[in-house]
């Protein structure tokens, strides 16, 4: 029976075992591994090196280079899982695709999600073109002369240059005049996920401040899927990487009405089962689509504190059939940090002074290697306020301090 594994749940490491793949071992994935396993899941955790977060917490793991498309059949296949959910974006996708064809695993939450959201034309032509969504005006361009061209023709100046294949704010710059475009393509062509000549030109949105909607597509009490909201999450980004988020992000009525309806809209168009974290632009009552995670979000890290289910429970708890809560327990904000080192094997001091702070929490995400700007941790904390949640996130964050072994 294709899906038995919804009516049910197994016990791990036995025939009856619920098995789930996760493609991507990382932070988000570590998280949604530990709410998997409380529910009593078999978890088979994936990532191109040894000792990634999740496979510290996993029932096994494999080390395979993901977007190699015979090495992922292969582990598919030796494995058998229920469930594959992809928690990066530079996976193999045609072979997600096979896979869901021929009825072998599900993918969370379609394999069609996964392809449209690992390249930037994908997701940005089905929100603004086929659904019709408020989108800043962009362009595709192969080479320098049709960037040139594109901004030219039309979406002028301030524009922001990305990889179509990217993540992370790799390889994107923000222009600010002409003088600027030929080191942005240089750029762009050099940070690029694959050696793909394109990139996406966007207007630059002026916006008030930018918000994650967390959204769940779950199985409700009608048997049918329905679609839960998240309260916002506000979040601070710099060089396109997430450094604060906090929730509840304030938002007049009419942005919030008009974030839902715009998640709802995207989230319908992907399908499946799982949380989706709609990033959107707001400047007073209007709202602009920017882009959609199908999994887990990193600026929903602060749901570790603030919900009554984190991000990571709901996803486990949504692609596993189950029934979903989605509310805020607590104002509550997260703070990112980073290695500020290349090194293996690091340590942390200041963890108790960081633990002071009240109603303070950390994960230390327990990664081999660190680098200068890489997230190897980060610091949650509760309060009254989102203001003050804020000032004792980062301080707990502050606080911490990674060293040399
Ligand atoms: N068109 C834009 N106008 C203004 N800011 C933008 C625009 N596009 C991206 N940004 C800023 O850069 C950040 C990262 O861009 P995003 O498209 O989300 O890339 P990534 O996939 O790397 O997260 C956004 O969260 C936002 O702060
Ligand atoms: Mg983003």
């Amino acid at each position: 029976m294709p899906n038995s594994h919804l009516a049910r749940i197994g016990t791990p490491l036995s025939p009856s075992a619920t098995k789930v793949m996760l493609l991507g071992a990382g932070e988000l994935g570590k998280e949604v591994i530990i709410a998997l396993q409380r529910l009593g899941v078999e978890v088979i955790a994936v990532d191109r090196y040894a000792d990634a977060p999740g496979m510290q917490v996993a029932h096994r793991a494999h080390v395979i280079t993901m977007t190699d498309a015979a090495a992922l059949r292969a582990v598919i296949e030796a494995e058998r899982p229920h469930l594959v959910v992809p928690e990066i974006e530079a996976i193999a996708t045609a072979v997600l695709a096979d896979i869901e064809r021929e009825g072998i695993a599900e993918v969370i939450p379609t394999a069609r999600a996964a392809q449209l959201t690992m390249n930037r034309e994908g997701i940005r032509r089905l929100a603004a073109e086929e659904l019709g969504l408020p989108t800043s005006r962009y362009a595709f361009a192969n080479s320098l002369p049709e960037l040139q061209a594109a901004i030219y023709n039309g979406i002028g100046y301030p524009c922001v240059i990305k990889p179509v294949m990217s993540s992370s704010g790799k390889g994107q710059s923000v222009l600010a005049g002409r003088q600027d475009v030929e080191t942005a393509w240089n750029y762009a062509l050099q940070s690029g996920r694959v050696k793909e000549a394109r990139v996406i030109v966007e207007a630059f949105v002026d916006f008030d401040y930018e918000i994650t909607q967390l959204t769940v597509r779950a199985i409700g009490a009608s048997g049918q899927i329905e679609t839960s909201f998240c309260e916002p999450i506000g979040h601070v980004q710099v060089a396109g990487d997430y450094v604060e988020s906090w929730q509840p992000q304030e938002m007049s009525p009419v942005a919030l009405q008009r974030s839902r309806d715009i998640a709802a809209q995207v989230t319908a168009a992907l399908g499946g089962r799982g949380i989706f974290g709609v990033e959107l632009f707001v400047k007073g009552d209007q709202v602009w689509f920017s882009e959609v995670s199908p999994r887990p979000h990193d600026t929903g890290l602060v749901t570790l504190a603030s919900q009554r289910l984190s991000e990571f429970e709901l996803h486990a708890r949504a692609i596993l059939g189950l029934p979903v809560d989605t509310a805020l327990r607590r104002p509550a904000a997260s703070a990112v940090i980073y290695g500020g080192m290349e090194a293996t094997g690091i340590a942390y001091e200041g963890v108790a002074e960081a633990l002071q702070i009240p109603e303070s929490d950390l994960r230390l995400f327990g990664k081999p290697e660190s680098f200068r700007k890489r997230r190897m941790g980060v610091a949650v904390a509760n309060a009254d306020t989102t203001d003050e949640a804020r000032a004792r996130a980062k301080l707990a964050a502050a606080r911490v301090k990674p060293v040399k072994r």
